[in-house]
């Protein structure tokens, strides 16, 4: 049995963060931002959204286009970097907003956590004999963002989307193979310092602002642009096809440098390749799906076609996958 995509649905939050209202807030500029990484806007969730308000949103958008009801899913995965609370995860809340009493769990894989559910929830499908799993990324990155950092404040957004995902034939469209990977000798690249088990919030941390993301921007950048082509390379080894088979390269939205430097390793042109970030910026673990939902709602994708996904995060991860896109 494969698992091929059912249904998709995103929810996005109304607040607009432009780069001309950063430059109000830190020292940069309209013309660094875009030249350094292609975004000109984020989305900024407001006091009543939530990780899982837009996660059961996008979710509730998935189930419907599937034309499925809540009682058809059998499993939901929620990735995320910014779960709703510490305690219980944040699929307890999505399941209970979506109305399932299917079982859940949050995925941790930073910005690789949706190739990371995505693999797991299609091979839990396929070895459980589910029917319907319900794979969610949904992140309100806002609010782990130290507004008066300018090296993090300018990429990051907020933002969700949900794929449904459907038992298909062995031979049928959905999941042909996948690549997933962390070298955690780089977590430091990339983290929260505290608030976790290791270093408990307490005053002191909150006056260092280390509840805050912290990144080495420069070193994830030179090691995002080689993992992304190793994994993605390795995917389409192992699902035995070229680059020049892929109809569609969905990367993880991070800068639009990386993405420009790994589509031209991998051979894959521009117009093969989807990119929003200009208007979303890295949503993280919603970054890939959210650009998967718009093109498919934009009809750009033909039953049959191949699609080639690839991402990398905090930790540092990596997943890439290949598939092929249509409805048993
Ligand atoms: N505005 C203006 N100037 C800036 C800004 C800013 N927002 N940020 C940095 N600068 C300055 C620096 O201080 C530096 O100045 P200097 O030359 O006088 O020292 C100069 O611009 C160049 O800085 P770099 O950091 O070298 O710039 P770079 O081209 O590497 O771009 C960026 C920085 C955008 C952060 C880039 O490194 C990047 O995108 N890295 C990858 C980040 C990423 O993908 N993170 C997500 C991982 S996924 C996850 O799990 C969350």
């Amino acid at each position: 049995m494969r698992a091929c995509i059912a249904g998709w649905g995103t929810a996005l939050p109304d607040g607009r963060l432009t780069n001309a209202e950063l430059e109000q807030r830190v020292d940069t500029s309209d013309r660094w931002i875009v030249e350094r990484t292609g975004i000109r806007e984020r989305r900024v969730a407001g006091p009543d959204d939530s990780t899982a308000t837009l996660a059961i949103a996008a979710g509730a958008a998935a189930i419907k286009q599937a034309g499925i009801t809540p009682l058809d899913v059998e499993l939901l995965i929620v990735a995320t970097a910014t779960p709703e609370q510490p305690i219980p995860h944040t699929g307890a809340f999505v399941g209970e907003g979506l109305g399932l009493r299917c079982g859940s769990f949050d995925l941790g894989a930073g910005c690789a956590g949706f190739v990371y559910e995505l693999v797991t929830g299609a091979s839990l499908l396929a070895s459980g004999g589910l029917g319907h799993v319900l794979v969610v990324g949904a992140e309100t990155l806002s609010r782990i963002i130290d507004p008066a950092d300018r090296t993090t404040a300018i990429l990051f957004g907020d933002g969700a989307a949900a794929l449904v995902l459907e038992a298909a034939p062995d031979d049928g469209p959905g999941l042909l193979s996948f690549d997933l990977g962390c070298d955690g000798s780089l977590a430091g690249l990339l983290e929260i310092p505290a608030g976790g088990s290791r270093r408990p919030t307490t005053t002191e941390t909150l006056a260092e602002g280390l509840q805050y993301l912290k990144m080495q921007g420069p070193e994830v950048f030179r090691r995002a642009v080689r993992v992304v082509v190793e994994s993605a390379n390795a995917a389409m080894t192992r699902a035995d096809v070229a680059s020049s088979e892929i109809d569609w390269f969905i990367p993880h939205q991070a800068n639009a440098r990386i993405i420009d430097a790994a589509a031209s390793r991998l051979g894959i042109p521009a117009e093969h390749t989807i990119v929003n970030i200009e208007r979303y910026g890295n949503t993280s673990a919603a970054s890939i799906p959210l650009a998967m939902a718009e093109a498919a709602d934009a009809g750009q994708f033909e039953d049959g076609q191949l699609i080639l996904v690839s991402g990398f995060g905090a930790g540092m991860t990596w997943g890439s996958a290949v598939l092929r896109w249509g409805r048993a």
